[in-house]
């Protein structure tokens, strides 16, 4: 069986991204996504892949799972799509992958958070400029058996908004 594990950044209300970008530059979150996911199988939606910008796709040290429809051959020995989750999962059990680091996009939460056991989550404190310009979130309806959160750290020059780290230990259905 498959260990899914999720990793998102959000603001308290939940957005994740506006005009399929994320809405803020945060170097502390972009660390600490580096560090979680490094030499980890990381799936993602389509919409998701395509947001990185091209000198990040795919993902380095990582190996990325994409989920699509489009019939697309990948030119890259850590990057593989996958048509369903099915055939994404019987693939990285045959290749001796047992956890799967869940990054989004607002899609992939939403089917498969359920699944998840972890989630380490990011909040961002945007403001309300910024979270006007949103139309993808994070589904923050979910039930967990323990949380653990830091403090509030300040914006400053490397990041936009106020942010916190916490950790959640998921109920899996
Ligand atoms: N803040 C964060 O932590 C974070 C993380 C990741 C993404 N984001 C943001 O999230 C937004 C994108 O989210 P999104 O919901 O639009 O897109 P998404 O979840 O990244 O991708 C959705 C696409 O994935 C494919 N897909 C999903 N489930 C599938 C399945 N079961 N089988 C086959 N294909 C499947 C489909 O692609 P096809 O249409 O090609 O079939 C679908 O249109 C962006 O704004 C991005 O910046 C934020």
């Amino acid at each position: 069986m498959i260990r899914y594990i999720a990793v998102a950044a959000c603001s308290p209300e939940g957005v994740i991204g506006g005009g399929n970008q994320l809405l803020w530059h945060q170097k502390a979150d972009m660390i600490f996504f580096k560090k979680i996911t490094a030499n980890q199988a990381v799936l993602m939606g389509y919409n998701t892949y395509e947001s990185l910008p091209e000198n990040y796709k795919p993902l380095k040290g990582r190996l990325n799972l994409v989920l699509t429809s489009k019939k697309i051959e990948s030119k890259w020995d850590n990057l593989h799509f996958f048509s369903d989750i099915e055939s994404m999962e019987t693939w990285a059990l045959t290749n001796k992958i047992n956890t799967i680091y869940l990054i989004g996009g607002a899609l992939l939460y939403r089917s498969l958070l359920p699944k998840c056991i972890m989630l380490y989550l990011t909040k961002i404190y945007i403001d309300e400029l910024t979270l006007k310009k949103a139309d993808a979130f994070f589904p923050l309806d979910f039930k967990y058996t323990h949380k653990f959160q830091t403090e509030r750290f300040l914006s400053n020059d490397d990041n936009d908004f106020d942010y916190s780290f916490e950790h959640y230990i998921l109920n899996p259905e």
